[in-house]
């Protein structure tokens, strides 16, 4: 009798044993035999880029399970909630743009919303002046979130995968932890005493040492939280227990937010923002974003500033596009703002013979002082993001950028939930004519009102060339993703680079105020940065600029992905006829 109990539990043990061999098998043998990963991919059918290589090889293998693009950006945006915390997010928002195989173009709106109690004077003291860091660094600083709506909202409309597979890798990651990078151990150091102050002791971002590269982080309270979202679907962060913690944690900022702002927060499909170029088409965000507006904008000038003459990144490109930048960012600071609140005149600012009349002023050898260039006028006319585009093999394209805003955004962490609220309410003009953390300012058509969105730079973008699929793109760098993603599409369209070099060049910006030019450091003659000076530009420096994430079709139909050298941004591409 105990023999055969002991043969029976022998069996079963056996049983068990292969069981996880052969899973354990499968999952190496998907990753090895036909998914790669690095910093750019090539010669593949479908491809994903984003900030973080754990989301890139979810993205991946969700492609290669036969799930589309949209299932694959949804898997990853969980991922990243996760494993990139520095601004991947469900207490974030963002936006997407996106191709249907069939030619179609559809945009998504999931930007946070200022919540009910929100008012225009709610960030000055009783002088009318701003109170220090209260957008930025307080339970103040948050809007409502957006991003769980719009992933929900997104895969109503496009998925085809069930929610629960989409996200149980990303509760993976949260239960059992991912090596961190060595980038993300230094923030999380560089932070550590910032964010013992706001959460207490008891986060998992914070131990009583250093954290170190390869160190594990694991989530318990994201991987319930996302475990109970996945079980009972988005009303559980809207008006379920997450809610509640959302509340619970609110009440430290006299109710800050209400079930209301929580429960009536809707995503919005909107009209995505389109432009022809060169016979290429360009494909944006509108409002409440500036992204996909001021792209086209400054593609029309570079037509009338002569672009064809200029060499990449010499003193006559440079100086042109800081001159076209500043009255683009001018018109951006007074025009633009929350559709739904305030009538922002697209057509007249994409109209050509405006765009043209903007320019007429611009000196070709002398800048034109920022406090001189005002927004233009239409006669009788009442530091952490993060983006990840992908590509799958039917042709579908995604690009799709979300935030926290800041680092770790508002660096509050919802007390039994696990992650970050963000601070995107400083993204507002909190007081007309004053700079925001991006040196941004703004007037009526982006004040602080209940219920609305705040303006937004995120710009991500999708490419057509000669009527086909070509490329989708888009980056973190607040107000600084425009020209980020502007320097991108002329140095593949018009430079014709590839987009390794793309991404890699050299970039420059500029925003109308402060009336700076900043360079990416020791990447510009300082011989150039001296003649640029002497036409009167102000020239800074900033560390980087732009972290892209790219993805590709390449000219015989196959695609190819890249993420940007100057962070952790990493591509995964799959070959499904290599493992068939
Ligand atoms: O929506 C915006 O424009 C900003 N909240 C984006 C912030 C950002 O990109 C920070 N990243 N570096």
């Amino acid at each position: 009798m105990m023999i055969r109990s002991f043969l029976y539990y022998l069996m079963v043990l056996l049983g068990l044993f292969l069981f996880a061999f052969c899973k354990n098998e499968g999952r190496s043998d998907l990753r090895e035999s036909s998914i790669e990963l690095g910093k750019c991919v090539w010669d593949k059918e479908g491809v994903v880029s984003c900030a973080h290589p754990e989301a890139a090889r979810i993205g991946a293998e969700i492609l290669q399970q036969g799930g589309n693009a949209f299932d694959a950006a949804i898997a990853m945006q969980w991922a990243l909630a996760v494993c990139y915390p520095e601004a991947g997010n469900i207490g974030g928002g963002g936006f997407m743009v996106a191709r249907k195989s069939d030619g179609s173009y559809l945009s998504l709106d999931f930007r946070e919303s200022a919540p009910a109690a929100a008012h225009r004077a709610v960030y000055l003291d009783s002088d009318g002046e701003r109170i220090e860091a209260k957008s930025t660094d307080t339970h103040y600083a948050a809007g409502v979130p957006g991003t769980v709506r719009g992933l929900y909202e997104c895969h109503r409309r496009l998925s085809r995968m069930d929610m629960p597979s989409l996200i149980d890798p990303a509760i993976a990651l949260a239960r059992e932890g991912f090596p961190l990078t060595a980038r993300q151990a230094r923030y999380l150091n560089e932070h550590a005493e910032t964010l013992r102050e706001r959460n207490g002791a008891g986060t998992a971002f914070t131990r009583s040492g250093e954290w170190q590269v390869g160190d594990s982080l694991r989530q318990e309270d994201l991987a319930a939280t996302l475990e109970r979202i996945s079980q009972a679907g988005e009303e559980e962060f809207y008006s379920g227990y997450t809610a509640e913690l959302i509340l619970a944690e609110m009440r430290q900022a006299e109710a800050w937010f209400q079930a209301e702002d929580l429960a009536n927060y809707r995503a919005h499909w909107r009209e995505p923002i389109s432009c022809d170029w060169r016979g290429s088409k360009v494909v944006g965000m509108g409002p409440p974003s500036s992204g996909g507006i001021a792209l086209c904008q400054l593609l029309a000038m570079a037509d009338l500033l002569g672009l064809d003459s200029l060499q990449h990144n010499d003193l006559n490109y440079i100086h042109r596009f800081v001159e076209a930048q500043r009255r683009v960012y001018a018109d951006r600071s007074e025009h633009l703002g929350d559709p739904d609140f305030y009538a922002v005149p697209v057509e007249q600012l994409l109209d050509a013979g405006y765009i043209a009349a903007r320019v007429l002023d611009i000196d070709l050898l002398q800048a034109s002082p920022s406090a001189e260039v005002l927004p233009g006028q239409f006669a009788g006319e009442s530091m952490e993001t993060t983006h990840l585009s992908l590509i799958d093999a039917e042709g579908n394209a995604v690009a799709v950028t979300t935030t926290l805003n800041g680092l770790y955004g508002s660096k509050i962490v919802v007390e039994g939930a696990g992650f970050f609220l963000n601070n995107e309410m400083d993204d507002f003009s909190t007081k007309a004519g004053s700079p925001n953390m991006f040196g941004l300012i703004g007037g009526e058509a982006n004040a602080v009102e209940a219920g609305k969105r705040m303006l937004s730079s995120m710009t991500p973008t999708i490419v057509e060339r000669d009527g086909a699929l070509f490329m989708a793109l888009g980056s973190p760098g607040g107000s600084t993703i425009i020209t980020s993603v502007l320097q991108t599409l002329l140095n593949t369209l018009h430079f014709d680079m590839p987009p390794d070099s793309a991404i890699a060049a050299a970039k420059f910006h500029s925003q109308w105020l402060p009336d700076k030019v900043f360079f990416e450091e020791g990447r510009f003659r300082g011989g150039l940065l001296d003649s640029l000076a002497a036409m009167g530009h102000t020239p800074d420096s900033l560390a980087s600029l732009g972290r892209m994430d790219l993805a590709v079709i390449q000219p015989d139909g196959t695609r190819c992905a890249c993420g940007d050298l100057r962070a952790d941004n990493t591509a995964a591409g799959h070959r499904a006829n290599e493992n068939p």
